[in-house]
């Protein structure tokens, strides 16, 4: 099974990824906890062009991101669902949509990702870019790309039109306390693991 969690950064994506699996470890479950940009060597092309160390144009770049999904699955994601693990993916294709169509047409960003696996189940942590940049400006002493108000306002609604791109998609309000995001997308995951 591949969970994906989604959503603006700031959004608490890495933080409830990792509360679920140490939840399914919990309930002795074997897991993946598993991100993109990727630590390969693709995804760490991506970390710096997105700390702006580094240009490339934005095709460019939503290119990178899909060839570091073709690593990303081929070296990490299918190896462990071979071995029966739950994967826990921290981003996934709808990042790539929903950032990636304010500069590029939506379609071909579609075309780019349609031989990937597609998730068994997605949560889209929903949390509003005031509240998300917040966040990032308390832990981090970086902005990257992309990271500006206005432009994540824009992300934060291609996330929401995207709903229905999946099967079995969730949005959580992410503009709460840590516990209780974690709680509904426990409720989220249980009820597809036994449905
Ligand atoms: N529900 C929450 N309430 C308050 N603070 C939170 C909440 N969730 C996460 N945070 C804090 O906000 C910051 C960003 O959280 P996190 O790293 O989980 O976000 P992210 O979506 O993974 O963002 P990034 O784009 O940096 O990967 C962290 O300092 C985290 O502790
Ligand atoms: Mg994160």
């Amino acid at each position: 099974m591949l969970i994906v969690i989604e959503g603006l950064d700031g959004a608490g994506l890495s933080t409830q990824a990792t509360l679920l699996a140490e939840y399914l470890r919990g309930k002795n479950k074997k897991v993946l906890l598993t991100k993109e940009p990727t630590s390969l060597p693709i995804g760490k092309l991506i970390k710096s062009i997105l700390s702006r160390n580094q240009e490339v144009s934005l095709l460019a770049l939503q290119l990178l991101f899909a060839a570091d999904r073709a690593e990303h699955l081929e070296k990490e994601i299918e190896p462990a669902l071979r071995t029966n693990h739950i994967v826990i993916s921290d981003r996934y294709i709808l990042s790539s949509l929903a950032f990636g169509s304010v500069d590029n047409d939506l379609e071909f960003l579609k075309q780019i990702n349609s031989r990937f696996r597609r998730p068994d189940l997605t949560v889209i942590i929903d949390t509003p870019p005031k509240v998300c940049l917040e966040r990032i400006n308390r832990a981090r002493d970086n902005i990257e790309l992309f990271e500006e108000g206005q432009r994540l306002e824009k992300v934060r609604k291609q996330f929401l039109a995207l709903k229905n791109y999946f099967d079995n998609t969730f949005i959580v309000a992410g503009d709460r306390a840590k516990d209780e995001v974690s709680k509904d997308i426990r409720e989220v995951v249980e009820s597809i693991i036994k449905g």
